[in-house]
């Protein structure tokens, strides 16, 4: 298994591509489900993840290619067509590898009138049930049935015939598998105390761009007018805002400065005010993204939430930015019940942390120092590599899938940046 090894103490600075956001392209990549004809997406991240739901669209019979790009590109260019179902069930076997397949229930049951998803079972940062997903999809008419550890959806003859939810807390992903389900419905679905992520938007906007008709887009009651059929389309996934926060208290941390080309202030407000309250300078340019390190960090009180909140997937990150502030900072996580797998690392690296329930309360250090130590999630990761870049001597980070799930050639990036990084093989 791939480690990364850091010499921290090196200070940022340069400008980087930000790539397609993985959590846009996780729910844009299923809308090819939703017709025959071809679907272009352009700024689609090399990820993990995304070659993971490649594979799984394959075997519902989608035929997928990818435009010639420079092994020097960051992002590729992926045609996706569904001219024929041949299959509607997703199987535990790629399931299990990757929760995000769950949303390909949605789109198999607008397109099909079924589908027969394995449940995705639990995950490091929670339990993450899909109930809500279900309920949904209930309330817009589909009968669901569970059993054998599988979900089988089957909508009336005729399709769905549409409907009402309220969320009773908001979703992302089953505001996604509603979305995909209700633009082919035969009636008229509304959804409340919807997600109104940035990645939700972008797939309200795909699904306008293949023929849908969806009102409400940005806020939190969406109404969804069923059409007959959607049309093909060429569409460019949004930028990742998680990776450009990453980036930014990376640059941060070590006192330097960076531009994240193609960053979006406006889909990362409460990160930036963050950033902001912890005394770096970020300025919105036409390029992107400027952040610099100005001075002593402050310490930030912050709770995690849905968008326009404080994004949970910043939390770990923050976190590590803030082991370095003259002061105590305090952080809730109210998102995920099992989302501080980074502290006892980030302690292991001379952090002072201590966690009750959900609060984190982190008292700042004069310095980190480096150690091995060990990914168990996706941020939790990337926290211990900008750690590891501020730190004094070598940082070793082991079991780097799970970095490579969320961010494109990390370790190229951080090099762009005068990082003294590197990418080793086989623990
Ligand atoms: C999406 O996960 C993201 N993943 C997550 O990013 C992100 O942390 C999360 O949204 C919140 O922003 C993708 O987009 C692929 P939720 P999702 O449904 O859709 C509870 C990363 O690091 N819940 O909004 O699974 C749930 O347990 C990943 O990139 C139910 O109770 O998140 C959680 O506490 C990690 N029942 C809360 O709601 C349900 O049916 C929010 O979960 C669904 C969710």
């Amino acid at each position: 298994m791939d480690k990364i090894i850091i010499r921290g103490g090196r200070r940022l600075s340069g400008s980087i591509p930000v790539s397609g956001a993985k959590n846009s392209a996780l729910t844009l990549l299923p809308c090819a489900l939703l017709t025959e004809e071809p679907l272009t997406l352009r700024n689609l991240p090399r990820l993990a993840d995304v070659d993971g739901f490649q594979h799984l669209l394959n075997q519902f019979g989608v035929s997928t290619s990818i435009a010639g790009t420079r092994p020097e590109d960051f992002g590729r260019v992926m045609t996706l067509q569904a001219t024929r179902l041949t299959s509607t069930t997703a199987p535990y076997e790629l399931v299990r590898k990757m929760r995000a397949s769950i949303l390909v229930l949605g789109p198999l049951l607008g397109r099909a009138g079924e589908a027969t998803v394995s449940l995705p079972g639990g995950c490091a940062i929670g339990n993450r049930p899909i109930d809500l997903h279900l309920k949904a999809l209930e309330a817009f008419g589909a009968q669901i049935e569970l059993a054998a550890g599988y979900v089988r959806a089957v909508a009336p003859d005729g399709g769905l015939p549409g409907g009402t939810y309220t969320f009773p807390v908001v979703s992302v992903g089953a505001t996604e598998n509603a979305l995909m389900a209700a633009v082919l419905a035969k009636g008229t679905c509304r959804l409340h105390n919807a997600a109104r992520e940035p990645e939700i938007v972008d797939l309200c906007n795909l699904l306008v761009a293949m023929g849908g008709q969806i009102e409400g887009i940005g806020t939190s009651d969406l109404t969804i007018h069923g059409v007959n059929r959607l049309h093909g389309a060429t569409y460019q996934v949004m930028p990742d805002r998680i990776e450009a926060g990453s980036y930014a208290c990376a640059a941060a941390i070590t006192g330097g400065e960076v531009e994240l080309r193609g960053a979006r202030m406006n889909e990362m407000d409460a990160t930036v005010a963050a950033l902001r309250e912890a005394g770096v300078f970020v300025e919105d340019r036409p390029s992107g993204l400027f952040v610099a390190a100005q001075g002593p960090l402050r310490p930030v009180t912050l709770s995690t939430a849905p968008y326009p909140g404080f994004a949970t997937d910043m939390q770990a990150q923050l976190m590590a930015l803030l082991t370095r502030a003259e002061g105590t900072s305090v952080l809730t996580e109210t998102i995920f019940e099992n989302r501080y797998m980074h502290v006892p690392e980030l302690t292991r690296m001379g952090a002072r942390i201590e966690t009750k329930g959900r609060t984190a309360i982190v008292h700042g250090v004069a310095g980190l120092n480096g150690a091995e130590v060990m990914a168990t999630d996706l941020r939790a990761s990337m926290s211990l590599v900008i750690a590891g870049l501020a730190a004094e001597g070598v940082t070793t980070v082991h079991r780097l899938y799970h970095l490579d799930r969320g961010y494109e050639r990390l370790e190229e990036k951080f090099a762009l940046l005068g990082a003294d990084i590197e990418r080793v093989g086989s623990d």
